[in-house]
């Protein structure tokens, strides 16, 4: 039964090591030339091999080296195999690290003024006081949540969207598409935290923006697919969106000609928003593995259906 880790050599070093002092009794394996693919029960990933349930008949479970699943072919995992998504306090933390600094730049109109120092240009504009700010994130999930708690101190007017009712303290939350609208109309800074699935595919589109306040701005460190960026474009132009951070972009990179790289209301990051930490990552795999060999559920299955 061997875990087989697909991963660059650093971060499978990290791994080797946590399994081998806590869990000698898995044989832990990092080059695919040399296990025998009937013995991979386990295995960790970002992409998928080539004829994956040919090549490693006895998988039972697949787990993604990130949050995201969405870079993978679902239909190609063998029917006796689980998928699990990478939930780890390392990630985590950069994730709310980086929503924060975005949420606060939005705020406190970080883009604006840079436009303004390109232009040697010392103007005052309006500001709006924390307490009066809304801040509102689609997907309560792993992210979604630890990005909100993390904001709380700042007294913002806190808000959540998801696919099932939640009740978080200190936030207001909504689901389905009804509260996806009144959230929106409710929205001065909107971040995206969704799973890319065929439901949330360009959700971040045209008519979204056009149910946010006039001079709301937008942090997408979702997935690319998330966005029509033509429409994010056109909502910038016109005024309707003051500024937005991108991380995530269709496709990853952007052609060197593509808009978004030097427009002046865009604060565009190359998909670094999170990173999965690798010492952290082998602490919560190890956990889940302890799970899945007492016979129970690990953290953070994906839900074939859901779709995450
Ligand atoms: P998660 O724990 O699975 O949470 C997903 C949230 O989205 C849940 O609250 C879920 O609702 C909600 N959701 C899913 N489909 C929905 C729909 N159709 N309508 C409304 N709500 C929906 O995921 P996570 O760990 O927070 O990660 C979120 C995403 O962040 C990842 O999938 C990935 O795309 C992105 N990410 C980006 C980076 C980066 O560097 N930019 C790094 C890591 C992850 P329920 O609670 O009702 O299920
Ligand atoms: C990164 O984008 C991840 O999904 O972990």
């Amino acid at each position: 039964m061997t875990f087989l880790m697909l991963s660059y050599p650093e971060r499978v070093e990290v791994f080797r090591r946590a399994f081998a002092h806590d869990l000698p009794d898995v044989p832990f394996a990092s080059d695919a030339t040399q296990v025998d693919p009937q013995s991979v029960r386990y295995l960790m990933t970002w992409a998928f091999p080539d004829n994956l349930a040919e090549r490693y008949p006895n998988l039972e479970i697949i787990f993604s080296v990130g949050a995201g699943i969405d870079q993978v072919d679902r239909t190609s995992i063998p029917p006796q195999a689980k998928l699990v998504r990478m939930i780890e306090s390392g990630l985590t933390s950069l994730m709310r690290d980086y929503v924060v600094m975005s949420v606060l730049a939005l705020h406190r109109r970080l883009p604006a003024y840079l436009e303004l120092q390109r232009r040697h240009e010392w103007v005052n504009l309006e500001f709006t006081w924390a307490d009066q700010r809304r801040v509102s994130v689609l997907g309560l999930g792993e992210l979604g949540r630890a990005s909100l708690d993390a904001l709380k101190p700042f007294g913002f007017q806190l808000a959540g969207w998801s696919r099932s009712p939640k009740n978080v303290e200190g936030i207001r939350s909504y689901h389905g598409p009804e509260g996806l609208r009144t959230m929106l109309a409710e929205t001065d800074i909107l971040i995206c935290l969704l799973p890319l699935t065929q439901e949330t595919r360009h959700i971040l589109n045209a008519e979204l923006f056009s149910q946010l306040p006039r001079g709301a701005s937008l942090v997408q460190v979702g997935r690319g697919g998330h966005m029509d960026q033509e429409a994010l474009l056109a909502a910038l132009d016109t005024g309707h969106l003051e500024a937005a951070f991108v991380d995530v972009t269709d496709p990853e990179p952007l052609p060197a000609d593509h808009p978004l790289w030097s427009h002046p209301k865009v604060i565009l990051t190359p998909h670094v928003a999170a990173h999965t930490r690798p010492d952290t990552a082998a602490e919560a795999t190890i956990a889940n593995m302890r799970l899945i060999l007492a016979g129970k559920e690990p953290n953070g299955l994906v839900d074939p259906q859901r779709g995450y």
